[in-house]
């Protein structure tokens, strides 16, 4: 995928995460970069389309798929974090963060999948998490939706490869954005990881592990469950 001459699609492009792919998608040549956002008003970044498109609501997804028919580069970035624990948590809020993460997601990259074919492939990255390889039972409900969302991903990799499309998924951890401002964590720059997300997808990677703490979990993976929550393992 080259992104010099693209034409890209980001979600929540408005701010975050989201606003960052925008400046970096301008910077590296897009010819086009529309910026996605339920209140298309928000968009305050220049040289952008400003485009409506709320995840949860179809009517909004189909009317941007067909208002933006010369996409090559989807960027499914928008999410949402309750804060829903395992055994607190309200459901209003599992399902809000499943609506969003996971159907929202499929909803935008079924919507899309015919204007990429028919523009040649291109592709779609899906902005997931080291959450979705580690549960934390007090954000429970973004980290079960993040799980979700690596699994549609990967199912959508296999089908979209047969019209062409890329698809890459991003892992990362804590970032300085509004999602996590209450959390006095370390957190990455996230100009940096959409810079290293891009550098990644141009590359043709089928996931990019953007930070220590995702590669540390990932190693975690394969070394047992054991190896990602030692206080529970036995001896
Ligand atoms: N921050 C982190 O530490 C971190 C770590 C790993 C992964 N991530 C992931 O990174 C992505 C971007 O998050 P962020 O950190 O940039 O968070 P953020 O600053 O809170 O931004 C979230 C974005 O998603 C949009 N959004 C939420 N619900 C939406 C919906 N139903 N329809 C359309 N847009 C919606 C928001 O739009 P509004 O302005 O309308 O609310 C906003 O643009 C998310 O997928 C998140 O899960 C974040």
């Amino acid at each position: 995928m080259t992104l010099n001459g693209s034409v890209a699609l980001v979600t929540g492009g408005n701010r975050g995460l989201g606003d960052k792919f925008v400046q970096a998608l301008l910077e590296a040549g897009a010819s086009k970069v529309y910026a996605a956002a339920r209140d298309p008003r928000t968009i305050t970044a220049e040289g952008v389309v400003p485009i409506a498109l709320d995840l949860t609501d179809h009517a909004s997804v189909l009317a941007a798929a067909e208002q933006a028919q010369d996409v090559t580069l989807l960027i499914n970035n928008a999410g949402s974090s309750t804060g829903a624990g395992i055994l607190d948590g309200d459901f209003a809020a599992f399902r809000l963060e499943y609506d969003t993460h996971v159907l929202g997601t499929l909803d935008v990259t079924r919507s899309f999948a015919p204007v990429l074919a028919r523009n040649g492939g291109g592709a779609v990255l899906n902005v997931l998490s080291v959450l979705s390889w580690l549960s934390l039972p007090q954000s429970a409900a973004y980290c079960a939706a993040k799980a979700a969302e690596w699994s549609i991903t990967n199912s959508l990799r296999v089908q979209l490869a047969d019209q062409g499309t890329h698809v890459t998924a991003l892992h990362v951890g804590y970032m300085d954005t509004d999602m996590i401002a209450s959390l006095d964590v370390p957190k990455a720059d996230p100009a940096e990881i959409a810079r290293i997300a891009l550098e990644g997808l141009e590359k043709g990677l089928l996931e990019v592990v953007a930070d220590d703490v995702s590669k540390n979990v990932q190693a975690g993976l394969s070394a047992g469950v054991e190896a990602l929550h030692p206080r529970l393992a036995r001896g």
